[in-house]
C-alpha cells in the first residue's frame, strides 16, 4: 500500500535519513520504532509532505507523492495524526472534526456518524472547546479528524504519549478495529514497546537515520530491544 525506498532527508545540509526502505502492506498495522532523535517524525513528515526529501520515493498504492503538496496527498489517502495531536483549542470539536471534512468535501457526510462511533466519548462532546478536552480525548479527536478523510493509509505519531492507561487500550482497540474492517493500513510511530507488541503485524527499527531491523511482531526479541530501543 506505502512504500518507501532509498529515502534521503537531510535538514540545513546535515543527513537524518540515510536511504530509508520501508513497506506498509494492505491490511496490516506497522510500526516504527526507535529513540528520540533517530528520524521517526522526519520519515512521516516526509511521507505527509511537509519535508522534502533530497531522494528517494514515496508511492502510495503505486501512485508517487514526490513532489505533492500534503493537502493533494491527504486527497489521494494519506492520513495524519501528527505527534503532540495539533488540536485547535479554541475551535468546538464538531469544528475540529471539520477541518478534517472540508480535505475531502461533500462525500465525507456518510463518515461523521461511523467516526463518532467509534469514539463516543467525542458525539458527547461536540459542542465543546478542544482545549478543554484530556489529552486522550484530544487524541481520539485527532484520530477521529484523520479519519475523516477517507484515509488509505493511517500515520500515527506517537499517539501514546503523555495519555492515561484506559484510554491507551482503547486507541489501541480502536486502531485493530480500524485495520481489521480491511480498508486503511496503519502506520504507526511509537516508543511505547508493550502497544506496539498489542497492536502491531510488523516492526521497523530506526537508528541514527536508517532503519537497522524489521520483521513480523512476534520476532521483536530482547536482543533488539536492548540494542536499539532502551535508553
Ligand atoms: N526542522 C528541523 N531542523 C533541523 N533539524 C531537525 C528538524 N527537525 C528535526 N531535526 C533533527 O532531526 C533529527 C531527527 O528528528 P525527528 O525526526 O524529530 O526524530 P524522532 O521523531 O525519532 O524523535 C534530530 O536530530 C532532530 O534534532
Ligand atoms: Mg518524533
Amino acid at each position: 500500500m506505502l512504500t518507501l525506498s532509498n529515502l534521503n532527508v537531510s535538514y540545513d545540509g546535515s543527513l537524518i535519513l540515510r536511504g530509508v526502505n520501508l513497506n506498509v502492506p494492505a491490511h496490516s498495522l506497522v510500526c516504527l520504532m526507535g529513540r528520540n532523535g533517530v528520524g521517526k517524525t522526519t520519515t512521516l513528515k516526509s511521507i505527509v509532505g511537509l519535508v522534502r526529501p533530497d531522494a528517494g520515493s514515496v508511492k502510495l498504492a503505486g501512485t508517487e507523492l514526490a513532489g505533492m503538496k500534503p493537502d493533494a496527498r491527504a486527497r489521494h489517502g494519506i492520513g495524519y495524526v501528527p505527534q503532540g495531536r495539533d488540536i485547535f483549542p479554541h475551535l468546538t470539536v464538531w469544528e475540529n472534526l471539520k477541518i478534517g471534512l472540508v480535505v475531502h468535501g461533500a462525500k465525507a457526510n456518510g463518515q461523521v456518524d461511523r467516526v463518532l462511533e467509534l469514539f463516543p466519548i467525542l458525539k458527547e462532546f461536540l459542542p465543546r472547546k478542544g482545549g478543554v478536552l484530556s489529552g486522550g480525548q484530544q487524541q481520539q479527536l485527532a484520530i477521529a479528524r484523520a479519519l475523516l478523510t477517507d484515509p488509505k493509509i493511517l500515520i500515527l505519531d506517537e499517539p501514546t504519549e503523555g495519555i492515561q492507561p484506559n484510554i491507551i487500550d482503547l486507541i489501541g482497540d480502536t486502531l485493530v478495529k480500524i485495520k481489521k474492517e480491511g480498508k486503511i493500513s496503519i502506520l504507526l510511530v511509537e516508543q511505547y514497546l508493550d502497544f506496539c507488541l498489542a497492536v502491531g503485524d510488523s516492526f521497523y527499527i530506526m537508528d541514527r537515520g536508517a532503519i537497522v531491523a524489521e520483521g513480523p511482531i512476534a520476532h521483536l526479541n530482547d536482543d533488539i530491544v536492548k540494542k536499539h530501543l532502551t535508553v
